[in-house]
Formats: structure tokens, C-alpha cells, sequence
């Protein structure tokens, strides 16, 4: 039997987790940042890990060659999320079905743990002999680069900023995609243009991976924002309902969660062309792209 969508991500999600804990630096380092390191990189679906590795497969490229990059993107993920959850940003006290890392460890290892998911998620490859070795300096810098732009002022903190000041406001459509664009959407594209890249991708290749991981992306952050309406807190391992309450500038709020939906699925149908345009098998990750619309966590 062919294993599920569910299956693989769970499967992923072990590997990426052991191969953190086995090679994050624990020689000099204070035991309570170790920890709280390890306790924020824990957890989750993993599933920039999965687009990853469903496009490096694609190319030919088998998952434990990638898997450095992988995990890095995992932690620096985390370090968004713990950030996300602290009380001067969104106050959430729940996530990954446990408390947030500043209500278990305090709010300076919250900033701290952070910092550090950051720094050593990105010292996770380009440190990283063999994945340099296997891949070479151009190739490192490229998906390097592809990342930091995905992060920086014009992508996620720039989002995550837009966020906040947004909140409370009345916003339109295009504001709610500007936010959307930079805080969620840039993160997602970046594990899919690297594995075009690692993979030795063509520039028309690539554009088109990015094209579709943009509207991938915009379709993960619609879908976060009507599960934090119809979902359950236990289920998503996060607070739900938060959304109408901090007064967030989400398309649900906007538009409603039919029209919401309705746009989600159409900027779906627009990927998918654009996925099955392209000469190679994607089938893992259509498969991974219709869990993003269609998941219940
Ligand atoms: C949640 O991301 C944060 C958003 C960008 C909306 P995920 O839903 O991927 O979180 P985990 O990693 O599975 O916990
Ligand atoms: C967070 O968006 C996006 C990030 C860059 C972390 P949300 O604030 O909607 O994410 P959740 O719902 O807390 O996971
Ligand atoms: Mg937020
Ligand atoms: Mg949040
Ligand atoms: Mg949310």
C-alpha cells in the first residue's frame, strides 16, 4: 500500500528531528538554551521539510542529501513561530499541542531560543561539510541567498511587521495579500526554488517554481486563517479563534470564509498549471500542495 500524505510528512518530520538533535553543537553551550533550542525545533508538521525534499526528488536528488538544508529550514521556522507567539507579538501561550517556548522556558530564553533557531538553523548547511562537498560553494550561496531574501525586511520580517500594523485596521484585499506575500508565502517558495536550484533547475524552471510557490504560500496562509475560524485548539495544537480577536487583517475577515475559500482554490487551480507545465514528475508535491488546501491541522 502506498503510504499517505500524512505518512510521509510524520516519516519526514522524525528524520528532519533526529538529524537536529544529533548536530546542533552542545559543547559550550548553557544546558537551558540547548534545550529550549531543541524544545522550539520539536514539533509541527514539518512541512516546509516535505517541499523540500518533493522537489529535490524530482530532480533526482534523494532526501538524505538535502536533508542538512532540510532541517535548517525547520529550525529557522521555529525561530518565526516562537517569536510569533510572544507576548509582544501574538500572545499565544499553546503551540505544537504544548505551551509556547517562553511559557515553558520564560520570555528572555523565548527571545533567546529564537535568535539561536535562527543562527544555528542557517550554520546547519552552510556548515555543513558534505552538503557543501555534494553541492558545491555556488549552489550553497544561491540557496542561501534564496532564503535571507525570503526572511529579511522585503519578506518575512517585513510581513510580520505588516501584521502588526495592520491589526485593528480596516484593510482590503490587496493589503491582506501584501501581508500574506511577505510573511508567509516567500518561506514556503523558498524550500521549492531550492530544491530547483540543488537540482540544477533552468532559469525558466525556476521561474515557474517560484511562481507556483508563491501561490502555494498564499494558499497556506488562507487556509491557516480559516482553520484558526473553524478548527479546534486541540486539534490545531495552537489557539484557535485568536484571529477576530486581535482584531487580524486575514482574508477571512475580509471576505468571509466562503469567499476566502473560493479564492484559495482558485489560486490553487492557477499552481497546479503551472506544476503540470513543468517537464518532471511532481507527483509528491501536488500530492504535499492539495494537504496544504485541504488539511485539517
Ligand atoms: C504556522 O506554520 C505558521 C504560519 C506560517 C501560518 P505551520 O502550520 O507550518 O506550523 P507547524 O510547523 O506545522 O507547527
Ligand atoms: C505567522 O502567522 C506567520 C509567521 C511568520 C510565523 P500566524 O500568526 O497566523 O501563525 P500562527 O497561526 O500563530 O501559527
Ligand atoms: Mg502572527
Ligand atoms: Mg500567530
Ligand atoms: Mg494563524
Amino acid at each position: 500500500m502506498s503510504e499517505s500524505v500524512e505518512e510521509l510528512l510524520a516519516r519526514n518530520a522524525q528524520l528532519v528531528e533526529e538529524f537536529t538533535r544529533e548536530h546542533l553543537p552542545q559543547e559550550g553551550v548553557p544546558r537551558v538554551l540547548w534545550e529550549s533550542v531543541v524544545y522550539g525545533a520539536t514539533g509541527g508538521k514539518k512541512l516546509r521539510a516535505s517541499l523540500l525534499f518533493a522537489t529535490a526528488q524530482a530532480y533526482g536528488i534523494p532526501e538524505e542529501k538535502v536533508l542538512p538544508l532540510a532541517a535548517g529550514i525547520e529550525m529557522i521556522h521555529s525561530f518565526s513561530l516562537v517569536h510569533d507567539d510572544l507576548p509582544c507579538m501574538d500572545n499565544d501561550d499553546f503551540r505544537r499541542g504544548k505551551p509556547s517556548l517562553h511559557k515553558a522556558f520564560g520570555e528572555a530564553m523565548g527571545v533567546l531560543a529564537g535568535d539561536a533557531l535562527l543562527v544555528e538553523g542557517l550554520r546547519m548547511f552552510v556548515n555543513n561539510r558534505e552538503f557543501l562537498k555534494t553541492f558545491g560553494t555556488r549552489k550553497v550561496t544561491a540557496v542561501t541567498q534564496v532564503l535571507l531574501e525570503a526572511l529579511g525586511n522585503q519578506g518575512m520580517v517585513g510581513g510580520q511587521v505588516l501584521d502588526l500594523l495592520y491589526q485593528g485596521k480596516e484593510v482590503t484585499e490587496r493589503e491582506v495579500f501584501e501581508i500574506y506575500l511577505r510573511k508567509t508565502a516567500r518561506f514556503i517558495q523558498a524550500p521549492i526554488l531550492c530544491g530547483g536550484i540543488l537540482g540544477g533547475a533552468s532559469r525558466k524552471e525556476r521561474r515557474l517554481l517560484s511562481r507556483f510557490g508563491l501561490l502555494l504560500g498564499e494558499c497556506f496562509q488562507i487556509k491557516d486563517d480559516i482553520l484558526d475560524v473553524t478548527q479546534e485548539s486541540t486539534r490545531l495544537g495552537k489557539t484557535a479563534g485568536k484571529d477576530l480577536v486581535q482584531g487580524k487583517a486575514t482574508l477571512v475577515r475580509v471576505q468571509g470564509i466562503s469567499k476566502a475559500e473560493k479564492v484559495m482554490h482558485h489560486l490553487f487551480e492557477e499552481a497546479c498549471q503551472i506544476l503540470a507545465s513543468l517537464p518532471r514528475d511532481f507527483a509528491t508535491l501536488l500530492a504535499l500542495s492539495r494537504f496544504v488546501i485541504t488539511r485539517a491541522y
